[in-house]
Parts: C-alpha cells; structure tokens; sequence
C-alpha cells in the first residue's frame, strides 16, 4: 500500500517540475506528502483496527451501550446527570401502551425512557416510528434483547447498562402499572395544562411525578449515606442507586422471576443497605387492559373519579389471576415453560433461604454469597 502511495507522490511532484518554480514544487510536494501522512493516521477506527490486526491480537471488545443511539431528547439532569427509566416489555401490546399512556399523562411528565424491547418478535422495534410519533420526548431509545431474558436476566442487563453509560442512578418500573399524581398535584398542574391522558410531556408543568423522582433520589443521596433503592410502591416503580447494585452483585439468576425481588433486596439489607419508601405519587397495579369506555372518562373526569376508576380496576386483580393477562401473548413454549421454571426457582430459593416465603426477616443464605458468579 506503501509504495502505490509513493508512485502517486512522485508523479505528482514531477508533474509540477515543468510548470513552476523549484522551490513552489518543494512546498507542494511537502504539503502533499503531510497530506498523505495526515490522511493514512486519521482513518476510521474501524479502518485502522483491520489493519492493525494480527493472529496474536485478541478480538476488539465493544461495548455496545455505552452509545446508545438515544432520540433528541435526553433529560440530563444538572447534578444527577443522565437518569434513564428501564421498561422491559415482554408480553402484552396494549398493557404497554396504556402503561406509557399514563407515564405521559402532562402531570406524570416522565422522561428518559428505555424501552427494553423483549418481546418475542421484537413488536417495539417494529414499531418504533408509530411510538416515536405517540411518546417521541418521553422514549430515548428501544433496546431489542438478543433472546428472552427472564426478570432476574433484565435487571443484570439494566445495571449493566446504567453502569456502562456512567449513570449515577436509574429507576424501572413494572409494566402492567398505571399512575395518578397526588390530589393536591393535581390541583397545582390544573391551572396550567390539561388533564388528558396522553398530553405530551413537553408541555408538562415543572411539578411534574418525574421531577419528584428526581427530586427524592437527590434528597436519598443527602441524606442517608448507605441507601440503595426508593420504593414507590414496593418496586412497582423503583429509583436505584447504581453503586449500591454493583457492590451487592446481580440477581441471582437461579431464580428468574417470582422472590428474586425477595432474594436480592435482603441480600441488600445483609449487606448493610437501606430501602427508602417514598409515597410520590399513586401506583396501581393492573391485572388488564381498561375498557375503553373507562379510558374516555379518564381523559376528562375529576381526579376523586380517576382515583375510583383505577382503584376499582386494579381491585379486580385480587380476583382475577395477575399472571393471566402475560398468558394472553404467550406462545406455547412459553406457556408450558413458565410454571416450570416458576416451580424450580422456588426449589432453589428454598435451599438458599429455608423457606418459600418473600418475607425474608431475619434469615441468613445457607451458602456463601461471596463471590457471586453469574
Ligand atoms: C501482533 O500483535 C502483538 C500483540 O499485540 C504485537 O506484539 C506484535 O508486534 C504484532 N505483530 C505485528 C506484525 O503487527
Ligand atoms: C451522591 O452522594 C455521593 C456520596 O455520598 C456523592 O459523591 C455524589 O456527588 C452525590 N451525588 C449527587 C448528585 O448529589
Ligand atoms: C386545553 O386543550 C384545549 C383543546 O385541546 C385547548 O384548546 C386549550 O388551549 C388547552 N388549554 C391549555 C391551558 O393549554
Ligand atoms: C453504612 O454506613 C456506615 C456508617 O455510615 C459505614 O461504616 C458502612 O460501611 C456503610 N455500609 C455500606 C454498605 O456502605
Ligand atoms: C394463574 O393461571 C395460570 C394459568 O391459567 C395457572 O397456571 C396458575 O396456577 C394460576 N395462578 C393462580 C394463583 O391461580
């Protein structure tokens, strides 16, 4: 490659020998040659590594979130800094949707959303123009998952990403919620903006539930030195401190979904870390999709009446099965595989904990947790 370059460089210089002066030829064939030089260092990364490769070098490592192909609109916070809210979608089109309804809604206001795409066939992604026109300020980025990660797979991912991009702090949520702000929130947003559902958030009021998010995990971070997380509504909604996370070490991914909440906040608590419960706004936990006949009211009803419609919809839950509305999108696999694996979690849990119980008060692990190995 060396010598095409030189032959191209003597032919250039030659080529003005017979029309000037020999000193304007030097300077030429002097800025041609830095030019050459310039041009060769400063090629793509990509370009150099290729070049640079040989059998004894090991393979480049990426890491691919920490630049996240975000939409324009990023909240960076001036000293929490970048705050991003995991949402993992896995089943379920229309729970999701009327979950980032109601974390839209103008008094909500919330921002920074990463939508952790884990769905099978990858539905979001699908449709990421349809939900960048519907909530473009409030989602900053769709993350498809390579395969179907189970909760305890998505938590590692969120702490991996959080940790990688150099966040502080992040927040996830469940996906089958729905929020209200606080009455006297309420009152305060009504006399700037409307109430409807689904308002965008850049004409959202500075009171908004997010800027309260904000606001508590500044006040955590003041005052109380070994926080960890700030429960909302147990982790329905969840602020998390990324230290605290990485020292304690990821979910126990033996337990993919149900108690590996159990087992991780304990293992906080041996650890010496505190939960926060904060009460920020109203959390309710949705065993299905509103009727639509509801979901018009919302849009124009008195908050006493919001608060009754979401109250007597999440009630419903206690006798409708919570896990039914997941089953609905299953593919068989799915459906045959989840009570199994449900089933030998709890096996697991058991051995480690002695008992089946979330409520771990005052039990110790039957084996060392240190190191933990994923
Ligand atoms: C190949 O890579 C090794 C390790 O980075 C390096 O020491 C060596 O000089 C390289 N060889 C060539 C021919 O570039
Ligand atoms: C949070 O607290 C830590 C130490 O406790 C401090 O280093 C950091 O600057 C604080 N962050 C913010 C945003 O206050
Ligand atoms: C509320 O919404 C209506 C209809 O969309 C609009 O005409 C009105 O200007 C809005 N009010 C405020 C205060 O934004
Ligand atoms: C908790 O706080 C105490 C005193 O502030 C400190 O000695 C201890 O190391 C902290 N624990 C953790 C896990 O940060
Ligand atoms: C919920 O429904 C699924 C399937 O329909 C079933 O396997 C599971 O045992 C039910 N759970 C409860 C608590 O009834």
């Amino acid at each position: 490659m060396k010598a095409v370059f030189d032959d191209h460089d003597r032919t250039y210089c030659n080529w003005h020998v017979f029309r000037s002066g020999r000193t304007f030829t030097y300077i030429i064939c002097l800025f041609g040659f830095i030019a050459i030089v310039y041009f060769t260092k400063n090629r793509p990364v990509a370009f150099a590594q290729i070049h640079s490769f040989n059998s004894s070098n090991s393979l480049p490592i990426y890491y691919a979130y920490t630049n996240i192909p975000f939409l324009p609109d990023v909240h960076i916070d001036d000293d929490l800094g970048f705050v991003p809210h995991f949402l993992a979608f896995t089943y379920d089109w229309d729970m999701l949707n009327q979950c980032l309804d109601s974390f839209y809604e103008s008094k909500v206001g919330w921002q920074n959303v990463v939508l952790v795409d884990n769905s099978p066939g990858k539905l979001a992604v699908k449709r990421r123009d349809w939900l960048a026109r519907k909530y473009g300020h409030m989602i900053i980025a769709i993350l498809p998952t390579s395969s179907l990660l189970s909760f305890s797979h998505l938590q590692n991912l969120f702490l991996d990403i959080a940790q990688q991009s150099k966040c502080d702090f992040y927040s996830w949520s469940h996906m089958d919620i729905m929020l209200l702000p606080l009455s006297e929130d309420w009152a305060i947003a009504k006399e700037n903006i409307n109430k409807t559902v689904g308002a965008k958030s850049s004409d959202a009021h500075p009171h908004t539930v997010y800027t309260k998010m904000l606001n508590s995990i500044r006040q955590a971070n003041r005052t109380e030195n070994n926080w960890s997380v700030i429960f909302y509504h147990y982790d329905l909604v969840i602020a998390v401190r990324t230290s605290a996370y990485i020292s304690n070490g990821p979910f126990d991914i033996y337990i993919p979904q149900y108690t590996a909440d159990c087992d991780y906040y304990r293992r906080l608590k041996l650890s010496g870390y505190v939960s926060i419960n904060q009460h920020i706004v109203h959390i309710f936990h949705m065993p299905k999709v509103l009727k639509n006949e509801l979901v018009e009211e919302l849009k124009t009803c008195a908050w006493k009446r919001a608060k009754e419609i979401l109250h007597i919809s999440a009630d419903d839950g206690r006798d409708i099965n919570r896990t039914q509305w997941r089953r609905n999108n299953m593919r068989i696999a799915d459906r045959e595989a989840e009570p199994l694996l449900y089933t030998a979690g709890l096996t697991y849990y058991q051995k480690k904990w002695n008992t089946r119980n979330c409520g771990l008060k005052n039990n110790e692990p039957n084996w060392n947790l240190d190191p933990i190995i994923t």
